[in-house]
């Protein structure tokens, strides 16, 4: 770096030898630096403080405080400020303190005017890779913010593109795993899971009964009831929506696979449910909620084969089958965040 682009660099000066003073400025100003200086270590902080030298350099023994405390003083205001430290009779104590409190370098009096030509460019060139690394630093942090910020929107935008489509099949459940995905979110705070868990909660909600892709348009718009051959058509919904998602790495970006809690959505606590027959501990506590939710939000919206139910009895609905087809410990959450008041019957919610 040519010394005469140092014109910006400032540099504050602090001894309370007047000579030794007025050479290190002399020699600094000679090479392009800007230059100022103080008398004593309490003036040298003040002067610190008004202009914000890029590097200070300082006597340790003055008359009020030493330069080690100027040095503590400075770095726990402006802990990237270089400091170089200097004294006619320095102790390797004096030395091994200075460098430890982040001093750039420490010289012994008298010095070589080149060492200390040498000593103060080292510790300005030192100063600019440290902004630069700061800068680079910074710039990278906000890049990952930005970019975590709109991959997390892609992902979510993608989710509920995916459940939109399953919807568009099946008319009278539009917006079904929506408001399910809302109801489970409800419950699971009631519940004080933690801010990851509902994220979980509310992915899955959102692509619940997305293997219903995979099922006939005719069996979801059938405006009567399915026989027993149809149903098991239906009961398979929750497997295709594991073998649909199961590949999304669900588990680096939430935490945990949403792909099970989906498979599970339609398991019960008294192992009645489907598609595997699981039973309580064997159920994850995320498709329980969901279930709970799925099951309030099917009954409280139209379907051409049956009628909405009142509140009341999908909430009876689901206190007569508390602990067998529905997860005793959603329940009680469950009665105060309800905001519906129209509600259908079975509670199985895909018919
Ligand atoms: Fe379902």
């Amino acid at each position: 770096m040519p010394f005469e682009e140092n014109t910006t660099t400032k540099i504050l000066v602090i001894d309370d030898d007047p000579a030794m003073l007025r050479m290190v400025c002399s020699v600094l100003r000679n090479i392009g630096y800007d230059v100022f200086s103080a008398k004593n270590g309490n003036s040298g902080i003040e002067e610190f403080k008004k202009e914000s030298p890029t590097l200070v350099i300082t006597d340790v023994h003055m008359p009020d405080i030493s330069g080690i405390d100027v040095l503590r003083s400075i770095k726990k205001d402006s802990p990237t400020t270089q400091v170089l430290v200097f004294s006619g009779v320095g102790t390797m104590d004096d030395i091994i303190e200075a460098l430890r409190l982040g001093a750039c370098d420490f010289l012994t009096k008298p010095f070589n005017l080149k060492l200390l030509i040498h000593t103060v460019n080292r510790c300005v060139e030192r100063n600019e890779l440290i902004n630069d690394r700061m800068n680079r630093h910074a710039t990278l942090e906000r890049l990952v913010v930005e970019r975590t910020a709109a991959l997390t929107n892609t992902f979510y935008e993608t989710v509920k593109a995916l459940g939109r489509l399953t919807e568009l099949r099946d008319p009278y459940t539009a917006g079904h795993q929506n408001r399910v995905a809302l109801l489970a979110v409800g419950i699971g705070r009631e519940l004080g899971l933690s801010q990851s868990e509902l994220e979980i909660i509310h992915v899955a909600g959102l692509l619940h009964d997305i293997g219903k892709a995979a099922v006939p348009v005719e069996l979801l718009v059938k405006p009567s009831r399915l026989n027993e051959l149809e149903f098991e058509l239906i009961k398979y919904h929750p497997q295709s929506g594991y073998d649909i998602i199961k590949d999304i790495p669900f588990v680096e970006s939430l935490g945990k696979d949403v792909s099970i809690v989906v498979l599970q959505h339609h398991e019960r606590l008294n192992g009645t449910g489907y598609p595997n027959g699981l039973s309580d501990v064997e159920i994850e506590l995320e498709s329980k909620i969901l279930s709970v939710a799925d099951v309030m939000e099917a009954m409280s919206s139209h379907r051409p084969y049956r009628p909405a139910l009142n509140i009341d009895v999908a909430m009876n609905e689901i206190r007569k089958n508390r602990g067998g087809g529905i997860h005793r410990n959603a329940l009680m959450p469950a009665w105060n965040f309800l905001p519906g008041t129209i509600i259908t019957t079975p509670y199985c919610s895909n018919r």
